[in-house]
């Protein structure tokens, strides 16, 4: 579906206004499951090397942070080729027992009988624990990193609606850092790709903890099922949380051909969203798409990790592995945790998340 035409000839990005009067590029917005998986697939005409996010980012940033994620093949296939075998589910699986005991230390360090908020004391914890462990990071540079990739991820600044990341600091700081640790790559790819961990690994996987715990308080039906069979039913729960909150609800490419998609004409050099939130929604494919159903049959066809297509998250399998170590371990030491009253929600076209979200592990009875 195409929001608006461009309207001028020299030009495929026409003007239009926000909310709050401020211009902004005109895109194509994609928000039908079929719509987005073509897009997906088709990398030769939906391009991801002009970047990713609704927003430009200046090419200089681009280029020093972004990673594999902002290219095309063949870069693209190079640099994920050098490193995906790290995060493959049999590698992960033997970094298990680690996060588990990470888990269980902040499981355990939740207190009894006053409210906290779920945000900061759980879910950011383990993703960060895991990311730095897996980097080698001592855990006396680890609030410097964690302070950094806020930096990036807010876009370097306290603009009230997020678009795309930024944060010059935090991304020098991460940067340098990455310089120091390793040589598999360039320097500069690696650099670069330990900015991307840091960034795509910490802020996806704690805004799925943390809707997790939202959406099982809502729907005290849903986490009674789980809670009664924690095993049989957590790999579907966490799909089904990934495809309610789609945490990334939307990833962008840029044609590079003139083309059609869905009877819409799109220019070369346009913008294309496609809206994993919107298509994860799509009531064509998921019957009765708002409603939270841990048991739902086709839960893992959602989009919410992209449409394994050449960008697929790379890190998947270490997010599945946190956030069912995590809920196992705060329900097996916490049967009762719950939040308390509604999310604050994160202002930002780039992470769909919870700010805060206030949580007690008993009830206030
Ligand atoms: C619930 C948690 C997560 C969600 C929802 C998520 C979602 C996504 C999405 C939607 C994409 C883009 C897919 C595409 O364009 O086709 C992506 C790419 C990526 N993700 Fe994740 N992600 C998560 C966790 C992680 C973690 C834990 C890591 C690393 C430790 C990670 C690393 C990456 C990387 C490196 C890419 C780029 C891959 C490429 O361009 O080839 N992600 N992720």
């Amino acid at each position: 579906m195409t929001l608006s035409q461009p309207n001028d000839s020299r030009s495929s990005a026409a003007v239009a206004r926000d909310v709050s009067g401020r211009s902004v590029d005109v895109e194509v917005a994609v928000v039908g499951y079929d719509d987005v998986v073509a897009v997906s697939r088709n990398p030769e005409v939906f391009s991801s090397a002009k970047g990713f996010t609704i927003d430009d980012v200046p090419a200089e940033i681009l280029e020093f942070a972004m990673s594999m994620i902002a290219m095309d093949d063949p870069r693209h296939r190079r640099l994920r080729g050098i490193v995906q075998s790290a995060f493959t589910a049999a590698s992960v699986r033997g970094i298990a027992e680690r996060v588990r005991g990470y888990a269980a230390q902040i499981a355990a360090g939740l207190p009894r009988d006053a409210e906290f908020d779920f945000v900061p004391d759980v879910a950011t914890r383990l993703p960060v624990q895991v990311i730095c462990e897996l980097l080698g990071i001592p855990e006396s540079d680890r609030p410097m990193i964690l302070a950094a990739a806020a930096d990036v991820i807010a876009g370097g600044g306290d603009r009230e609606f997020v678009t795309a990341p930024g944060g010059a600091a935090g991304l020098g700081q991460i940067y340098g850092y990455a310089l120091e640790l390793g040589e598999t790559l360039t320097p500069t790819e690696f650099g670069s790709f330990v900015i991307l961990l840091i960034t795509a690994g910490f802020e996806t996987t704690r805004q799925a903890l943390a809707w997790a715990l939202h959406l099982l308080t809502e729907h005290p039906d849903q986490r009674e099922l789980l809670l009664a069979d924690f095993a049989g039913h957590i790999d579907n729960t966490i799909d089904e949380v990934i495809r309610f909150a789609s945490p990334v609800p939307c990833m962008r490419r840029t044609a590079t051909v003139d083309t059609e998609l869905g009877g819409a004409h799109i220019a070369a050099g346009d913008k294309v969203v496609m809206w994993y939130l919107s298509a994860n929604h799509d009531e064509r494919i998921f019957d009765g798409p708002g409603r939270f159903d841990i048991t739902r049959a086709n839960a893992g066809k959602h989009l919410g990790f992209g449409a394994k297509d050449i960008h697929y998250c790379l890190g998947m399998n270490l997010a599945r592995l946190e956030l069912r170590v995590m809920l196992e371990e705060l329900f097996t030491a916490h049967p009762a945790l719950h939040a308390v009253g509604e999310p604050a929600l994160l202002l930002s076209a780039f992470i769909s998340g919870i700010a805060a979200l206030p949580a007690r592990t008993r009830d206030e009875r």
